[in-house]
C-alpha cells in the first residue's frame, strides 16, 4: 500500500496544500494573498482570516489534482511553527479535523525542517538526485538565514545562525526604502540584473564563526541614499539597477563567505540550498560557480520549492510517519520553533 501523505503549510502568508505518494509529488497547490501588498508587508490578522476563507478549496484542489480522495489519505502532515500565531492557527486546526474526520495520523512539522527537506521531494519513482548525508544546507528566508549540518532526514545541527536581520528581511528592507513593492527580494533580483553590482560598496559584517549579520548592510544602505539624495533627490530612480545589484551582491558574499568557511572546516562535499531566497538568480549563479570550482555537489531547488510551499511539510510529514512520530490533538502551533 502506498504512503499518501496531506501537506498543509500556514505558516505565514501563503496557504498551500500538497499530495505525496511514497514521497513522489501528486498535488502542490498554492494561494498567495495579495491583501497584504498594499500595506508592505503581512498583516498577520488579515493574513489568518485568509488562510481561513483559502484552506478549504486548497486541501480539496490538491486532493482532487493527485487523482485521490480524502479516504485515500495515509496521514496529515501540518506546519506546527515557527510563523505566524493566527496563521499556523488555521493550518493546525485544519489538520486535526481533517485526521479526527478521516480517522488518520497527524503528523507535526517544524517549518525549517520542511524548506531543508524540500530537496528530497521526488518527481517519479525513479528521481534518485537527492543530497547525500552529511550535507550542509544554506537556509535563506525571509525569518531566518542558517547553516545546517543535516546527518539524516530527522536529525540536523544549526551550526549558524543571523545574529539581527534574515537574509531575505534585508533585500526586504532595503527595497522598502528605495520604494519597491513588497515582497522586495524578487524585485531586487529583477532590476539587478540590469546593474552594476560592483558600482557600490557596502559595508560587510566581521562575524567570527558561521554566524551571519545584516543590519549594518541595511544601516550602511541607508546611509548611502541619505548621503546621495542631499545633493540628487532622483538619485534612487537614476541609480536602482545599480543600486539593487551591489546590494545583492553584498548579501550574496556575505552567505558564501560562511558557507565556504563551513565546508572548509567541517570537509562536507556536499550542500544545499533552501528557503525563500534561494530564488535569488545571483545567489543560484553563485553557487553553481562555486560548486564548479571547488569540487562541491550543489543541490539548488526547483523554483516551486524555494518559497514556503506544502510539499516540503509533506515530505517531511512522510518521514516522520515512517519513523511513527505523531502528534495529538492537544498540539497547539508554536510561533517560535527551532530545528
Ligand atoms: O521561505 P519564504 O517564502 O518565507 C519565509 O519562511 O520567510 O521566504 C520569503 C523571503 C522574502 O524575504 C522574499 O523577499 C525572499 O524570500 N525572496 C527573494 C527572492 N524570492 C523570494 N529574495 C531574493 N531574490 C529572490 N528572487
Ligand atoms: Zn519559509
Amino acid at each position: 500500500m502506498s504512503i499518501n501523505i496531506l501537506g498543509i503549510e500556514s505558516s505565514c502568508d501563503d496557504t498551500s496544500a500538497s499530495v505525496l505518494s511514497d514521497g513522489v509529488i501528486l498535488s502542490n497547490i498554492i494561494a498567495n494573498q495579495s491583501v497584504h501588498i498594499k500595506y508592505g508587508g503581512v498583516v498577520p490578522e488579515l493574513a489568518s482570516r485568509a488562510h481561513q476563507q483559502n484552506i478549504i478549496p486548497v486541501v480539496d484542489a490538491a486532493i482532487k489534482e493527485a487523482g485521490l480522495t480524502n479516504e485515500d489519505i495515509t496521514a496529515v502532515a501540518f506546519t506546527r511553527g515557527p510563523g505566524l500565531l493566527g496563521s499556523l492557527l488555521v493550518g493546525t486546526s485544519f489538520a486535526k479535523g481533517f485526521s479526527l474526520a478521516q480517522g488518520i495520523p497527524m503528523v507535526e512539522v517544524n517549518h525549517l525542517h520542511g524548506h531543508v527537506l524540500a530537496h528530497f521531494v521526488k518527481e517519479s519513482p525513479d528521481d534518485d538526485n537527492q543530497p547525500k548525508f552529511p550535507f550542509l544546507c544554506l537556509l535563506v528566508s525571509g525569518g531566518h538565514s542558517q547553516i545546517i549540518v543535516v546527518k539524516s532526514h530527522l536529525e540536523m545541527e544549526v551550526i549558524g545562525n543571523t545574529i539581527d536581520d534574515a537574509a531575505g528581511e534585508a533585500f526586504d528592507k532595503c527595497a522598502k526604502v528605495m520604494d519597491l513593492p513588497y515582497p522586495g527580494g524578487p524585485v531586487v533580483d529583477k532590476l539587478a540584473k540590469e546593474g552594476n553590482p560592483d558600482a557600490i560598496k557596502f559595508n560587510k559584517p566581521r562575524i567570527d564563526g558561521y554566524d551571519f549579520s545584516f543590519s549594518g548592510l541595511k544601516t550602511s544602505f541607508l546611509y548611502h541614499l541619505r548621503d546621495k539624495l542631499k545633493t540628487d533627490p532622483d538619485y534612487i530612480s537614476k541609480n536602482k539597477e545599480d543600486l539593487c545589484a551591489s546590494l545583492q551582491k553584498t548579501i550574496i558574499d556575505i552567505l558564501m563567505d560562511k558557507l565556504h568557511k563551513a565546508s572548509v572546516d567541517l570537509g562536507i562535499k556536499e550542500i544545499a540550498v533552501a528557503g525563500g531566497v534561494s530564488a535569488n538568480s545571483g545567489l543560484r549563479n553563485a553557487l553553481i560557480e562555486y560548486g564548479e570550482k571547488h569540487n562541491v555537489k550543489m543541490h539548488i531547488p526547483k523554483f516551486a520549492y524555494t518559497t514556503d510551499n506544502a510539499a516540503m511539510i509533506a515530505i517531511t510529514g512522510h518521514y516522520k510517519y515512517l519513523k511513527g512520530e505523531f502528534a495529538s490533538q492537544d498540539c497547539t502551533p508554536l510561533a517560535r520553533f527551532g530545528v
